[in-house]
C-alpha cells in the first residue's frame, strides 16, 4: 500500500537522523508488564475515561460499584448502562463510561462519581490482582440535549421538562415531529413525585414498551434531578437506520411517559449515531470520515445554526495546534463535517499480523467528534459527541533492511524494520547456529530496538563487526567481500506470533592503500607520502631506519592531515651510493612503509638521482685530491683502508661511507704521460691486495682511477671512474646496481667452484670445464632472468682478441663446433635461491687448444649475457628456442626492447 510505504519511508528518514535521539526500549521490561497495572483516570466532558498499562496477556474483569456491592459489566450490561471497553495491539486497556452511567452517583447533576473494581487474573499470576478506581468528574454545562454516539450505544439525555396534562397517557398523533412545535412556557420541571410509566419507540412505527420491559430488552432509563437519559445498544431492534446525506445513521427515537396520580406528562428524546460502516473512507494514504452537518432527524424546533465543531481522538479534544502537529485535518461543508487523519498519524496504532510468514499490519484510530448546535429561537441547544473507531484492512508492509554500514568501522550496521510496537526480537538465525537476543548481544552484535518519535512503528538495530565468524569473507580481484546472511526471528505480541525476516548484505572493501611519491632537486631527495585519516596504519623506514619524530626535524618533515612531506639530503646516512661518474654519484634512496601489526611492506618506493659532486680535483701547484664513496655494490668495503697506488697512501680523512686523498703529481705512485697536448697524471683507489686476500667475500673489488690533464697553461679536466681489475672475475658495471659473474665449477655437481685466489686455473686437456654464469643482484627479483647471448674462449685475456672460438652464438649452441657445448639446468638449492638468474655450461677443452701451438696454453672465456624481464610478455623474443632444432638456451636474437641490459663477462685465466 503506497499510503504506508509513504509513511513508512518519512519514519526511515527521520530515524535515521534521529537514532541517536531516540530512546531505546529495553527488549526485557516490555515482554513483562507483570506485577502492577498502571491505572489512571481522565474527565472527558460528559464521559470519562480510566486507562489500564498492558495487561500482558492477562484477562480485566471490570464491575461497577454500586451502595457497596459490585456489579460485573458484561458487554449487554455495558452498552445498556454507559460503558465500554478498547484494547490497543499491546494490551493497554481503555475504559470509557458516560456520566450518567447507570451506576453513577451524583450531587444536583454536577458531580458524578464512578467506581469500578478492576481484577487482573490469568495463567501467567499467581493470585488475582484488585484494584479499585473512583473518579469524580464535574460536568455543569448541560446542552438541553446530550447525545454521545460510543461503540456500543446510544445515549441521549434531556432536561426533564414536559407540559403536564391531567388524564391518562394517549398516544400522540404526530410524536416528536417537529412539525408542530408546542410552546415551551408551559412546560415545567417534572419532579420526583413522577414516575416513568411507558417507554415509547419510534422504529419508526410506535412501539410502547414498560420499564421493565425494556431494560429486559437491554435499554437503559434513568433520572436524575433535573435529566432523563435513555440509552441503547447500537444494534437494537427499536432502532432503525436512516440515510442522512449519503450517510448511513442508526436512529433512536423515544418519548418517556411520566405519571403522578392522574397527571401524565411526556419528554421526547431522539438520537442518531454515524453506523461504524458506510461513513469512513480510506484511500491510498488517509482515512476520511464523514459526518453530516445537519442531521434533519434531530432537528425539531426550527433552523439549525452549528456553534461549534471540535476534533479529538480517543475522547480527548484537540486543540488546532495539536491536530495540525498530527496532520489532521476538519473540514465543515455544507453537507458534511470531514475528518481527514493520514493512515499511521500519532493517535492511532499498527496491530501486526502474520499471515503465512508474510507480515501485514493494520491501522487503528479511534477519532472524535464534538458539535454543539441551537435550534429556532428557543435556545434549546444540542451537544453531539460521536466516538467512531476505525480499522484500515491488513496493510501489506514488507520489512526493509537498510544497510547502514560504515567500512571504516568494520562492522555491519542493518536497521530492520519497520514493525509495528507491538514486535519483538527472539533471536538470530545465523549460517550455523541460532542465538538469543542476550546471546547475540554478549557476542558484540548489540541489537537494539528503536521507536519512532511520532508514530508508532519501531526498527531494530543490529551490528555484526566484520571479524565476526557468522561474516564470511571472500577476495575478488584484489577487493575483500564481507557478506552476512541472517535471519530475525520475530513474535506479534502478545499473542507470540512467530515470523521471521532475512537479511543479507554484502560489504567491499578496498584498503585504502598509502601511496608514496617523490624526486630530486640538486640536493635532496624529496619524498610526498599520501595517506587517509581512516586509511591503513603504517609507519616509515627511510634506508634501513625507522623514521622517528627526531628524524623527522632533521628531514624538516611537514604534515597537512592527508600528506607528509620530506627532504633527505643525498650524502644522508639513508642513502646508498650506487655508482660514481665523472662528474656526479648516482644515489638511491629507498621508502619503505610498513604495516605495524604484520611487518609487512605496504608501498616500496625507490629513487636514483645524479647528484653533481665534485670527487676529484687538480690544483695548479701540483696538489690533487679525490673523494671515495663506498658503494652500495660492495656492502663491506671499509673506506679507511683504501690506499693510492702506494699502499702508504691512506686517506687523509675517512669514516665509514667516505675515503678523502689527498696527494701529489710525485707521489703515492702517480703516474705521468705525455699525450699530445696535455699530461696526463693518473692514481688509483683501491684496497691494497694483502687486505683484499684477507677479505673473504663475493663482492666485487672497489676500484677507481683518478685522472689529471693538465694543459701547458691551465691545469684541467678531472676524469674519475670506476675502473674493472684485471684478474678480477667479475664484469665491472659502471652502474653499479646488478652483476654478472662467471665462475668455474669443479665439478658438475656445481657445489665448490674456484675461488678467485685459485687462478689461474690449470686444467688437462680433454677434461670438461663446468661454467656458471650468475646474475648478481641483492634484490632477489625473481622477474629478471639471465639468458646467455653468446659465450666464446680467447687465447689472449682481451675478448675481442683473435683467435675466437664461439661456443654458444645469438642464444644457441655452436651448431658446427664438433665438441658441443652441454647446457645444465639449474635447480634451486641452498646457495640457488632463483634458478632464473643462474646459467650453466659445459665445454671440453681440447675443442680449441688442440689446433694450437704449445706456445700459449691458456685460455680465457667470455660472455655476452642479456638480462630479461620475464614479465614483459610483448617480445616474446627472450623466450624463443633456436630455429634450428639445436637444444639451447632460452631466447634467440633479443629485440632490444625486450632486454633489461647487456653485460658482459669474462672467466679468468685457465691453464692448459
Ligand atoms: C442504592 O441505595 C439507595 C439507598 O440506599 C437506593 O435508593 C438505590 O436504589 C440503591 N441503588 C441500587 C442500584 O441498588
Ligand atoms: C457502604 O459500607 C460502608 C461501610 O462498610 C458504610 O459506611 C456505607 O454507609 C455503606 N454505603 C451504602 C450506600 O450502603
Ligand atoms: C527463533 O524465534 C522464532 C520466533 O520468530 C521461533 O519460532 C523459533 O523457534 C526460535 N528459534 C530458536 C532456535 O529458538
Ligand atoms: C596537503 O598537502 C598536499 C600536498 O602538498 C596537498 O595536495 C593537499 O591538498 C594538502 N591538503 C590539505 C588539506 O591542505
Ligand atoms: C696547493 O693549492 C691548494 C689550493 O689552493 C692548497 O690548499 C694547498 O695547500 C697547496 N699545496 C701546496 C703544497 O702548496
Amino acid at each position: 500500500m503506497n499510503a504506508l510505504r509513504e509513511i513508512l519511508l518519512q519514519y526511515y528518514i527521520l530515524l535515521r537522523w534521529c537514532i541517536l535521539l531516540i530512546g531505546v526500549v529495553n527488549l526485557e521490561a516490555q515482554r513483562k508488564p507483570e506485577g502492577f497495572l498502571n491505572v489512571s483516570s481522565k474527565c472527558l466532558g460528559n464521559i470519562m475515561r480510566v486507562d489500564v498499562g498492558p495487561l500482558g496477556g492477562n484477562l480485566l474483569d471490570i464491575a461497577a460499584v454500586i451502595n457497596n456491592s459490585t456489579i460485573l459489566l458484561t458487554p449487554s450490561l455495558a452498552s445498556q448502562c454507559g460503558f465500554s471497553v478498547r484494547m490497543d495491539q499491546l494490551g493497554n486497556t481503555m475504559i470509557y463510561a458516560s456520566l450518567q452511567n447507570c451506576f453513577a452517583e451524583y450531587v444536583e447533576d454536577k458531580a458524578f462519581t464512578t467506581t469500578l473494581h478492576l481484577r487482573l487474573h490469568g495463567n501467567r499470576m499467581a493470585e488475582d490482582e484488585l484494584y479499585q478506581v473512583s473518579k469524580t468528574c464535574h460536568y455543569t454545562t448541560w446542552a438541553s440535549r446530550e447525545i454521545v454516539c460510543d461503540r456500543n450505544y446510544i445515549e441521549v439525555s434531556v432536561e426533564r421538562q414536559g407540559k403536564v396534562t391531567p388524564g391518562q397517557y394517549v398516544l400522540p398523533e404526530h410524536p416528536v415531529q417537529g412539525s408542530n412545535p408546542r410552546p415551551a412556557a408551559k412546560k415545567q420541571l417534572i419532579d420526583g413525585g413522577f414516575r416513568i410509566a411507558t417507554l415509547v419507540f419510534f422504529t419508526p412505527e410506535e412501539k410502547p414498551m414498560t420499564v421493565a420491559v425494556a431494560q429486559r430488552n437491554g435499554y437503559g432509563i434513568g433520572t436524575t434531578p433535573t435529566r432523563l437519559t435513555v440509552r441503547s445498544p447500537k444494534n437494537a431492534p427499536e432502532t432503525y437506520t436512516q440515510d442522512v446525506a449519503g450517510v448511513p445513521m442508526t436512529v433512536l427515537k423515544t418519548s418517556t411517559i411520566f405519571e403522578k396520580k392522574w397527571l401524565t406528562t411526556q419528554i421526547d428524546a431522539a438520537a442518531a449515531c454515524p453506523a461504524l460502516a458506510g461513513s469512513v473512507f480510506i484511500t491510498q494514504n488517509t482515512i476520511r470520515w464523514f459526518l453530516p452537518r445537519h442531521i434533519e432527524t434531530l432537528i425539531s424546533y426550527g433552523p439549525f445554526k452549528l456553534l461549534e465543531v471540535h476534533m479529538g481522538v480517543d475522547g480527548q479534544r484537540l486543540d488546532p495546534a495539536e491536530m495540525a502537529a498530527r496532520q489532521y485535518s476538519l473540514f465543515v461543508g455544507d453537507r458534511h463535517i470531514v475528518v481527514e487523519i493520514p493512515v499511521g498519524a500519532v493517535g492511532g496504532y499498527f496491530k501486526s499480523h502474520v499471515q503465512d510468514d508474510q507480515y501485514l499490519m493494520a491501522y487503528t484510530i479511534e477519532p472524535m467528534l464534538e458539535l454543539l448546535w441551537t435550534e429556532g429561537s428557543t435556545h434549546k441547544n444540542t451537544h453531539y459527541k460521536v466516538l467512531h473507531p476505525i480499522t484500515t484492512q491488513l496493510l501489506s508492509s514488507p520489512p526493509q533492511v537498510i544497510d547502514n554500514t560504515v567500512l571504516e568501522e568494520r562492522a555491519f550496521k542493518l536497521l530492520i524494520g519497520p514493525f509495528g510496537s507491538d514486535v519483538a526480537v527472539m533471536n538470530i538465525s545465523l549460517p550455523y547456529e541460532v542465538l538469543s537476543v542476550e546471546d547475540c548481544n554478549v557476542r558484540g552484535f548489540n541489537v537494539l530496538e528503536h521507536k519512532s518519535p511520532n508514530s508508532n512503528l519501531k526498527a531494530f538495530t543490529v551490528e555484526v563487526p566484520f571479524t565476526d565468524h557468522a561474516v564470511l569473507q571472500t577476495t575478488e580481484m584484489g577487493v575483500k567481500v564481507y557478506s552476512l546472511h541472517m535471519a530475525l526471528g520475530l513474535v506479534v505480541l502478545p499473542e507470540f506470533a512467530p515470523f521471521s525476516h532475512t537479511a543479507f548484505v554484502e560489504a567491499k572493501l578496498v584498503d585504502k592503500v598509502p601511496s608514496v611519491s617523490g624526486g630530486c632537486d640538486h640536493q635532496n631527495f624529496n619524498v610526498l607520502v599520501k595517506y587517509e585519516t581512516h586509511g591503513l596504519n603504517f609507519y616509515t623506514m627511510v634506508g634501513k631506519q625507522i623514521l622517528t619524530p627526531d628524524m623527522a626535524q632533521q628531514y624538516s618533515l611537514m604534515e597537512n592531515g592527508t600528506h607528509f612531506s620530506f627532504a633527505v639530503p643525498f650524502s644522508d646516512p639513508a642513502v646508498e651510493f650506487e655508482a660514481v661518474e665523472e662528474s656526479s654519484i648516482r644515489s638511491r634512496l629507498i621508502v619503505v612503509l610498513k604495516n605495524p601489526e604484520t611487518n609487512t611492506n605496504i608501498q616500496e618506493f625507490s629513487v636514483a638521482c645524479h647528484f653533481p659532486s665534485t670527487l676529484a680535483e687538480c690544483f695548479p701547484n701540483g696538489t690533487m685530491t679525490a673523494l671515495a664513496v663506498k658503494l652500495e655494490s660492495v656492502p663491506s668495503l671499509n673506506p679507511s683502508q683504501l690506499t693510492l697506488r702506494d699502499p702508504t697512501c691512506g686517506p687523509s680523512y675517512s669514516d665509514d661511507r667516505y675515503a678523502y686523498f689527498v696527494f701529489t703529481g710525485r707521489s703515492c705512485g702517480t703516474t705521468r704521460k705525455f699525450l699530445s697536448n696535455v699530461m696526463l697524471y693518473e692514481n688509483e683507489i683501491s684496497l691494497p691486495d694483502k687486505v683484499r686476500k684477507e677479505l673473504k667475500t663475493d663482492e666485487p673489488d672497489f676500484g677507481l682511477q683518478v685522472s689529471c690533464y693538465y694543459d701547458t697553461n691551465k691545469p684541467h679536466a678531472v676524469a674519475f671512474q670506476s675502473r674493472p681489475r684485471r684478474s678480477d672475475p667479475y664484469a665491472k658495471n659502471a652502474r653499479g646496481e646488478m652483476k654478472v659473474a662467471i665462475r668455474l665449477a669443479v665439478d658438475e655437481s656445481y657445489s665448490v667452484f674456484y675461488r678467485v685466489d685459485d687462478y689461474p686455473v690449470a686444467m688437462y686437456l680433454q677434461q670438461p670445464l663446468y661454467f656458471e654464469v650468475e646474475l648478481l643482484t641483492r634484490s632477489r627479483n625473481s622477474k629478471l632472468s639471465l639468458e646467455l647471448e653468446n659465450c666464446w674462449a680467447t687465447l689472449d685475456e682481451d675478448r675481442t682478441s683473435q683467435p675466437r672460438w664461439n661456443l654458444i652464438i645469438n642464444g644457441c649452441v655452436n651448431p658446427v663446433d664438433p665438441h658441443r657445448v652441454i647446457l645444465h639446468p639449474v635447480w634451486p638449492d641452498a646457495r640457488v635461491q632463483n634458478p632464473s638468474h643462474f646459467k650453466r655450461f659445459q665445454v671440453k677443452m681440447f675443442a680449441f687448444v688442440e689446433d694450437q701451438d704449445n706456445s700459449s696454453r691458456q685460455f680465457f672465456v667470455h660472455c655476452d649475457v642479456a638480462i630479461c624481464d620475464t614479465t614483459n610478455h610483448l617480445g616474446e623474443a627472450c623466450k624463443q628456442t633456436c630455429s634450428n632444432q639445436e637444444k639451447a638456451i632460452k631466447g634467440q636474437r633479443r629485440d632490444i626492447s625486450d632486454v633489461h641490459s647487456f653485460k658482459h663477462v669474462s672467466s679468468g685465466r685457465i691453464l692448459v
